[in-house]
């Protein structure tokens, strides 16, 4: 099932995650429908708080669409190690119609657990270091733009108030 993915500035967005202590067949649904929700969107990672279920799970997957699916799931995925630097502009399916270069780690190992609850440990970097990064960051209440300089955000927020006057 699609569902519907909250946006900025819902305050369920800011909110911490709790830790997946077991995973049930309400686990694998909530997955499915992420999955479902983020391929619909599309979009290229999608984290549970986004639709508004506040459990440390992330889905991701950037394989393009001249490639098979390569899908990600992690379940409690914590940063073991990060490395380097990178600089690249980032947008969310929470933040629509804004994407920014945002400062993150060019490398990152992340251990988690898939959806059979199976230790797994992911070593990424480029494009995929990036959304391992931002989908935790969702799992902490943290979006995109909470890591931009406060003169930026301050325009970005001076534009989504904008935005959301015009909608009015
Ligand atoms: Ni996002």
């Amino acid at each position: 099932m699609i569902r519907t993915i909250l946006t900025y500035p819902n305050p369920e967005l800011k909110k911490k995650s709790s830790p997946v202590t077991i995973i049930t067949d309400a686990t694998r649904e909530l997955v499915r429908d992420m999955v479902e929700t983020m391929y619909a969107a599309p979009g290229v990672g999608l984290a549970a708080p986004q639709i508004g279920v506040h459990q440390r799970i992330i889905a991701i997957d950037i394989s393009d669409k001249s490639e098979p699916p390569d899908l990600i799931i992690a379940i409690n995925p914590v940063i073991v190690h990060a490395e380097g630097e990178s600089y690249e502009e980032e947008g969310c399916l929470s933040v629509p119609s804004y994407a920014a270069n945002v400062k993150r780690h060019a490398g990152v190992i992340v251990k988690g657990l898939d959806l059979d609850g199976s230790e797994r440990t992911w070593k990424a970097d480029g494009l995929l270091a990036v959304a391992f990064q931002h989908e935790i960051d969702h799992l902490d209440g943290l979006l995109f733009v909470d890591h931009l300089s406060t003169l930026k955000r301050e325009l970005f927020q001076r534009k989504a108030r904008k935005a959301a006057e015009e909608m009015q």
